[in-house]
């Protein structure tokens, strides 16, 4: 039996039915873009969330930069991020030619540690820009307390956070502008590449409409500079397909974390993840710390089990960021952590005889 990391196929006998058909009638109607299967999927994802106005994007990097643009932060601006996440939070606010100014990360949560941001404020930060990373939210009650004090923005990126809630809040309500990914194997996955913003303010929904479509309102008629960040129809209908499943997939993917956490907690070696009591994490990763970790993947991947490191390169160590000027050594806890981290098997398909192997597996590598 092999184990694969994560498994899309697994997935089409419940959709492929219904996503040919929405692509039989994108043919037949010849209607490619910016139709009835983006509004429908952008009133929809903001309903879910609870948020008032979605806007449906070409990939979550598109909705890291957005986020930030649409603020208004710029030249000259610093903008708070954790150093252990994917490179696309950083770019979305390099982009706008402002600084990421990196922070390191809570061991527990792996998101970033709020006991640190207030040592990072300097007169040129505009704000706080949280990931909530591998699905579980950062802390954002005492985020929100530093945003308050310093009169900064905070900004969300939940391109891994789907449906995650933070004390009952889902998601995508704790900042001015939220970032979501519909690359393929996140928790809610276009068949190609995609993304959006979500928000409760009017003025950013409007922007942001503008600046996906070269900044134009009506055809022709450019307001400012924007860009082609346009969402197409064929994944917008993939989307809504998917919406009808979303939420059971999820409950799954957190009893698989739940199946998994309960076989590994007598592998004394292994740090099954954190889940705070405040969190309803969606697993979109479910990543355990293990000694050894790069000898325990090579003997997981001879028994036919796949694994990834979720980031193997904290962004100050990435030659992107070098000329931040940030050292080794910079940020302890994320380079330790990058050292340790493995993320397991996670999908929502994913047996429970697949669990028990991979959780066997591990326990025999450390017998
Ligand atoms: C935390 C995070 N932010 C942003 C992105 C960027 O999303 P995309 O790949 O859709 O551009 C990703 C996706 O990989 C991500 O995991």
């Amino acid at each position: 039996m092999q184990v694969p990391f994560i498994d899309l196929k697994a997935q089409l006998p419940e959709i492929r039915k219904n996503i040919e058909s929405r692509f039989s009638e994108i043919i037949t109607n010849t209607a490619f873009i910016s139709g009835r299967n983006v509004a429908e999927f952008e009133k929809r994802f903001a309903r879910m969330h609870n948020c008032r106005y979605t806007v449906a994007l070409a990939s979550g990097t598109a909705g890291n930069h957005l986020a930030a643009q649409c603020c208004g932060i710029g030249s000259g601006d610093e903008v708070i991020m954790p150093v252990n996440t994917f490179i696309a939070t950083a770019e979305g606010i390099s982009y706008t030619d402002a600084k990421p100014v990196f922070v390191d990360v809570d061991e527990k949560t792996c998101n970033i540690d709020a006991g640190l941001i207030e040592d990072a404020i300097t007169p040129a930060t505009r704000a706080i820009n949280v990931v909530h990373l591998y699905g579980q939210p950062a802390a954002m009650q005492k985020i929100d307390e530093i945003a308050s004090k310093h009169r900064l923005l905070v900004l969300e990126d939940a391109a891994q956070a789907h449906l995650a809630s933070y004390r009952d809040t889902k998601v995508g309500n704790f900042s001015k502008a939220a970032a979501w990914s519909f690359y393929p194997g996140k928790n809610l996955g276009t068949w190609g590449e995609g993304g959006a913003i979500t928000t409760n303010d009017e003025a950013i929904y409007n922007d942001a409409k503008k600046y996906r479509d070269h900044g134009s309102g009506q055809k022709y008629y450019h307001d400012m500079i924007g860009y082609n960040y346009r969402m197409s129809e064929f994944q917008a209908a993939v989307l809504n397909v998917k919406l009808d499943f979303i939420e059971r997939w999820t409950e799954q993917r957190r009893n698989n974390a739940r199946l998994y956490t309960e076989l590994l907690k007598d592998v004394d070696e292994v740090i099954t993840p954190y889940e705070a009591d405040e969190c309803y994490h969606v697993y979109h990763l479910y990543v355990v710390r293990a000694p050894e970790r790069n000898r325990l993947q090579s003997y997981l991947k001879d028994k036919g089990i796949a694994s990834g490191i979720h980031y193997p390169l904290p962004l100050h160590l990435t030659g992107a960021y070098k000329h931040l000027g940030y050292e080794k050594g910079s940020f302890p806890v994320a380079e330790k952590l990058a050292e340790e981290i493995v993320s397991l098997p996670m999908y929502p398909e994913l047996t429970k005889e697949k669990i028990e192997m991979v959780c066997e597996a591990i326990r025999s590598f450390y017998r």
